[in-house]
């Protein structure tokens, strides 16, 4: 077995001398840019720590752990352009480095490449990792349009947000460990337990996004805050908070919601300091510890002993505790 930091290096080697090569440069450019741009990793981790967990070969699952950060930065190039973001790991978006046309094609070409490293896979094990791997990157998309549909309406319940949530981030952290585990052999119950993990994981992963997007620090989190209320995204903070807030407080976070003609800074600025009267960060905590909660309840479920389990469980500790 080795240690998550030994995976975590390893993995980077591997990214650092993997690139996409090819012509004409101006679709290839913006692809090795936002590969370059370093970011935590956490989906070829979650990989490999799984296909560790199962005594997998390392070098067979490095080329998957590199397809689905290839796919994690497709879905990045374009949710950027989709969310008007200007930063991305403390850098501009490749929208606005290289223009929104190039940005939809160099995503849409690193979407085909993510293929090319999955077909070294002996066939049956080939044909496994598509299938979970195509299941989750369409409920990826469908996540994402269901964020869209929710910017226009005035109410969404929490159910409809863990469900979008759990859409357009949280499966994807699943896929990622069920397809280190399919590519190490593991038996079907331990696949499932181990994507229910990487589910409830990345809801509480996006929930603490959400918590950053608002109230993290700029410098380290590397992107724009405040963009989420910019764009009237409904995130668990802004439905708690119409849920708490009364009279004036309810009426200003409508007007805010619905009117597009306020100064944006003036608007960030006034829902945050609704956010903090109403305590809402504190809701979006406890709701993110109790699926934090559930990520380890199934993974101490696994066939595993404890000191199989150990890494992993430290990794989505340190993970679900980010401030970047
Ligand atoms: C950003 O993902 C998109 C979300 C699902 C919140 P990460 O927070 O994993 O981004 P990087 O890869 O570390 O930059
Ligand atoms: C993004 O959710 C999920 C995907 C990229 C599929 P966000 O829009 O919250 O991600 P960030 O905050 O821009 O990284
Ligand atoms: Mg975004
Ligand atoms: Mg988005
Ligand atoms: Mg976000």
């Amino acid at each position: 077995m080795f240690s998550l930091s030994q995976l975590a290096n390893t993995y980077q080697q591997f990214h650092d001398t993997s690139g996409i090569k090819g012509a004409p440069i101006e679709l290839y450019a913006p692809v090795n840019y936002i590969m370059s741009l370093g970011g935590k990793r956490a989906r070829p981790v979650l990989c490999l720590a799984a296909n560790d967990m199962f005594n997998g070969d390392l070098q067979q699952a490095l080329p998957l752990a590199y397809a689905i950060e290839l796919f994690h930065n497709f879905t990045l190039v374009h949710d950027d352009i989709m969310d008007q973001a200007p930063l991305r790991r403390g850098q501009h978006t490749v929208h606005k480095e290289y223009g929104t046309a190039r940005a939809i094609l160099s995503g849409d070409v690193m979407m085909i490449h993510v293929y090319e490293y999955f077909k070294h896979l002996p066939d049956a094990a080939y044909r496994q990792v598509i299938s979970v791997f195509n299941k989750a990157a369409i409920e990826v998309c469908e996540g994402q349009q269901m964020d869209m549909n929710f910017e226009d309406r005035q109410t969404v319940s929490l159910n409809e947000y863990l469900q979008m949530i759990s859409y357009k981030t949280a499966v994807l952290l699943g896929a990622s460990l069920q397809i280190g585990a399919i590519a190490a052999g593991a038996s079907l119950t331990d696949q499932q337990l181990l994507y229910k993990v990487g589910v409830d994981t990345g809801v509480a992963f996006q929930i603490q996004d959400d918590i950053l997007d608002s109230f993290g620090d700029e410098a380290s989190f590397g992107k724009s805050i405040g963009g989420d209320i910019r764009q009237n995204k409904k995130t668990c903070l802004l439905i708690r908070a119409l849920e708490l807030a009364t009279g004036d407080d309810k009426a200003q976070l409508e007007s805010y919601i619905t009117n597009n003609d306020i100064d944006p800074e003036e608007k960030v600025a006034a829902v945050k300091q609704l956010y903090l009267k109403l305590k809402v960060v504190d809701a979006a905590e406890a709701m993110r510890l109790e699926y934090h909660k559930g990520a380890l309840d199934a993974l101490h479920s696994l066939s595993l002993s404890a000191d199989k389990i150990e890494p992993l469980e430290n990794y989505i500790n340190s993970l679900l505790q980010r401030q970047v």
